[in-house]
């Protein structure tokens, strides 16, 4: 097997949507982290709701509507400003550490990235952060009017790419993004970002679960589905481990 094309996932895999919480907590004093975790939690439900009620908006208006959810419930007045300058944030995310190193490790191939995201947002988000100089292709699922994990929208590879599922290799930390990219046909590499003792440890260490642990819990752990991805890949050695796929993929 030769993997012709490596395919990422955007959010919460090469860009850390944890670094919104610098800006919510400037414009929330002491409420960054929750409304940090609850905005994330409320826009991927949102994701999976619209296409199970066939009623798609693109990511940009569900961060939205996810952002006016949170700070509702939280009780949070807020200005037209203050709501704009945190959704802008969204176009700026910081890169996670191993991010350019990975890519630049697995330079050769088609890279691209496969993402929830709105085609305009995702367009930005790669300009601001230089990786459109790296990557082969965007491709937003804005063209299916469906979220990931529909099948429908892993489609979008082959078409996009013209390189068949069984050469792709499909990168992501998000693990029902791993499982559906797997249910579908994809080899598949899961980022384990958070181990489940590192979760353990900080239960066992305070009363009080932080919103932050809480989300690791539920969004960040391998989920019980009957499905597996092919490869575990631990905190920050995806450039290191880029190598070992290869090795595997070819026997
Ligand atoms: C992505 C998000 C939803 O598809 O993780 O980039």
């Amino acid at each position: 097997m030769i993997i012709e094309a490596v395919v990422f996932d955007a959010y919460g895999t090469l860009y850390d949507i944890q670094s919104v919480a610098a800006i919510t907590d400037e414009a929330f004093p002491g409420y960054g982290e929750i409304i940090t975790q609850i905005w994330r939690i409320k826009q991927l439900e949102y994701t999976w709701m619209r296409s199970l009620m066939r009623r798609y908006e693109d990511i940009s208006i569900i961060t939205r509507d996810s952002l006016v959810y949170t700070l509702k419930i939280l009780g949070l007045k807020y200005s037209a400003p203050i709501f704009e300058r945190i959704v802008e944030e969204y176009v700026h995310l910081d890169l996670y550490a191993d991010t350019k190193p990975a890519l630049a490790a697995l330079k050769g191939r088609k890279l691209a990235i496969l993402s929830n995201g709105s085609t305009e947002m995702l367009n930005m988000l790669v300009h601001n952060t230089g990786l459109d100089t790296v990557l082969n292709a965007t491709i937003s699922i804005d063209s299916k009017r469906i979220f990931k994990p529909s099948p429908e929208a892993y489609t979008l590879i082959e078409s996009s790419l013209g390189v068949l599922p069984a050469d792709v290799l499909f990168v992501s930390s998000n693990p029902w993004d791993a499982i559906g990219a797997k249910s579908f046909g994809l080899n598949v590499a899961w980022i384990e970002r958070v181990t489940p003792e590192a979760i353990a440890l900080a239960c066992r260490k305070s009363d009080v679960i932080a919103p932050l642990t809480m989300f690791k819990a539920i969004r960040m752990q391998m989920d019980e589905l009957g499905l597996e991805p092919d490869w575990r890949i631990d905190v920050g050695r995806l450039a290191e481990r880029s190598g070992i796929i290869e090795l595997n993929t070819s026997t």
